[in-house]
């Protein structure tokens, strides 16, 4: 299963590439939501290969309209094609593709793979996390001073607000502050021990599915943003795929983050 969440990964990645100096075809799904072309033709390529490889795959995917849909037992793959849509349309080189399989909620493999730089992120329960053939591991920085923090802007204002007062509180206190418009390779980030924390008010579980994996396998800590315990939440994974808010670390600054926020 973890092989063909890589190749998924990998040969819709080749596709994104090979795409992303032509002109795009924008179709606006919301407020700050878009697709393009290039969206749906990775997804057709990465569920073409999930469906062959693994015939009884319930698949979640974000452009296809699959999203909440009961997969009782089945193998549940969590597809998003393109994390980073709106840096692909414009030209900026941060995007990537998300790939992970679960079972009744739990992550069992995941892979995010970054075609520009070619960095392919990859993880199976138990087993640890890697970037091409290297073990990661969270970085060893436990203080806020010592910490990057990277987060994305959510598109409802009122959720921005709320982002903009944690930020308020958190950047005065931190080494740095990067946005780079990809949730996927945020998590990926902390995993590798780049950055101390990522934070995002509203996430699909397309977005972080094979991140939370990641960053549990290279040592980190994974949670809600509001601090709460999800009540289901399954065994020992402190999360539900389903939560919206998100706030993945080196587990060493956790508490600190927890604690600046202005809200409740
Ligand atoms: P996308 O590119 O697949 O849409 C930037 O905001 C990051 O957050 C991107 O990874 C984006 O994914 C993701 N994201 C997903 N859902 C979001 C939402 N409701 N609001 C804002 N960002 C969202
Ligand atoms: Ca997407």
């Amino acid at each position: 299963m973890l092989e063909l969440a890589i190749r998924a990964a990998r040969e819709a990645g080749h596709l994104l590439a090979e795409k992303y100096n032509q002109p795009h075809q924008i179709n606006v799904k919301g407020l700050r939501d878009i697709s393009t072309e290039a969206d749906l033709a990775a997804e057709a390529v990465a569920l073409r290969l999930i469906r062959e490889g693994c015939p009884d795959a319930c698949v979640v995917s974000e452009e296809s309209n699959s999203a909440w849909q009961d997969c009782g037992d089945s193998p549940t793959w969590y597809v998003d094609p393109l994390d980073g849509t709106t840096n692909y349309a414009r030209g900026l080189p941060t995007f990537s593709i998300s790939v992970a399989m679960a079972r009744r909620g739990k992550v069992e493999c995941g892979a995010v793979y970054d075609p520009l730089l070619e960095q392919l992120f990859y993880a199976e329960r138990g087993q640890g996390a890697y970037l091409n053939d290297e073990r990661l591991h969270v970085s060893a920085r436990g203080t806020l001073i010592e910490s990057l923090i990277l987060l994305d802007w959510p598109r409802v204002p009122a959720l921005r607000e709320a982002a903009v007062r944690l930020l308020s509180r958190l950047a005065p206190q931190v080494d740095a502050v990067r946005s780079r418009g990809s949730a996927a390779l945020a998590f990926c980030a902390v995993a590798a021990g780049w950055a101390e924390a990522y934070f995002q008010f509203t996430l699909g579980p397309w977005d972080v599915a094979a991140g939370a994996l990641l960053v549990e396998e290279a040592g980190g800590r994974v949670s809600g943003l509001r601090g709460q315990s999800p009540i289901d939440s399954i065994g020992d994974q402190p999360y539900v795929l389903s939560q919206p808010d998100w706030l993945v670390t080196n587990g060493l600054v956790h508490e600190a983050v927890l604690a600046n926020r202005p809200y409740e």
